[in-house]
């Protein structure tokens, strides 16, 4: 289930103290990097915690979804209720254009996962619910050396600026590694990305799980 436990802003700094996993070897590949927006590259500090990415909003958006639940709700939402927060997945556009060619994910590949209350016009009354404030977000970056999985994941919350790699213990490796449909992500809900697959908007079936092929070398930045 997409258990909004993992994503409420309490959890992920909690996750952050009990980091102790540092940041692997920077590898950074000035050929690959040269040809990546600088403001699109996933930087580091120079004690290797992810640097907040800028500008996401107007990355591509690869998916939206709301309530999105693996097991059966515990609660049915009240009539006129939302069933959820809305999450909303944005890629980089240099690397959603090497995927649509390749249909591989390149390295230093980051999704952004984007969470908002839904919010209801309160006066008048009306049917229906837009975003409000995005609360939180969190990166799923893939770069090789971080974890087994060749992905790390990192949450920012309120203004954080920079945040440390979530420890390999934390569910969201394993959810992820279980329940997505290709190379640790959940294209089985990015119309796009799962149409580039031959995926179909049912693929959420292990049967459709694709294997990616072995990671190639990364495109990283870090301050110095
Ligand atoms: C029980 C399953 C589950 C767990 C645990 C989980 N996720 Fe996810 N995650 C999902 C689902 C489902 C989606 C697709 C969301 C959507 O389409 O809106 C997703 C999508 C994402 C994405 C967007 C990119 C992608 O890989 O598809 C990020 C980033 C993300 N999760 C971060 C995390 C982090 C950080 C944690 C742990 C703190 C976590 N997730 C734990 C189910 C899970």
């Amino acid at each position: 289930m997409i258990r909004p436990k993992c994503l409420l802003p309490v959890v992920v700094p909690l996750f952050a103290v009990a980091c102790s996993q540092g940041a692997p070897s920077d590898a950074v590949t000035a050929g690959a990097a040269d040809s990546i927006p600088a403001g699109q590259l996933a930087r580091f500090t120079a004690d290797g915690r992810l640097v907040r990415p800028e500008g996401w909003e107007g990355w591509v958006l690869a998916g939206t979804s709301m309530g999105l639940t693996y097991t059966e709700p515990t609660s049915t939402p009240a009539p006129g209720e939302p069933p959820g927060i809305f999450l909303n997945v944005y890629v980089q556009p240099w690397a959603y254009e090497r995927f649509m060619e390749s249909g591989e994910f390149p390295e230093g590949t980051m999704f952004v996962l984007a969470m908002a209350e839904p919010v209801r016009k309160a006066d008048p009354a009306r049917g229906g619910f837009y975003m409000g404030e995005i609360s939180m977000m969190e990166v799923h970056l893939k770069r090789a050396g971080v974890h087994e999985s060749g992905w790390g994941f990192y949450g920012f919350g309120g203004e954080d600026a920079s945040a440390k790699l979530i420890p390999s213990e934390a569910n969201c490796y394993s959810c992820h590694r279980d329940e997505a449909a290709y190379d640790q992500a959940f294209v089985q809900f990015y119309p796009k990305i799962r149409e580039r697959l031959g995926l179909g908007s049912a693929a959420g079936d292990s049967a459709a799980v694709k294997t990616p092929a072995a990671p190639e070398s990364g495109a990283f930045e870090t301050e110095s």
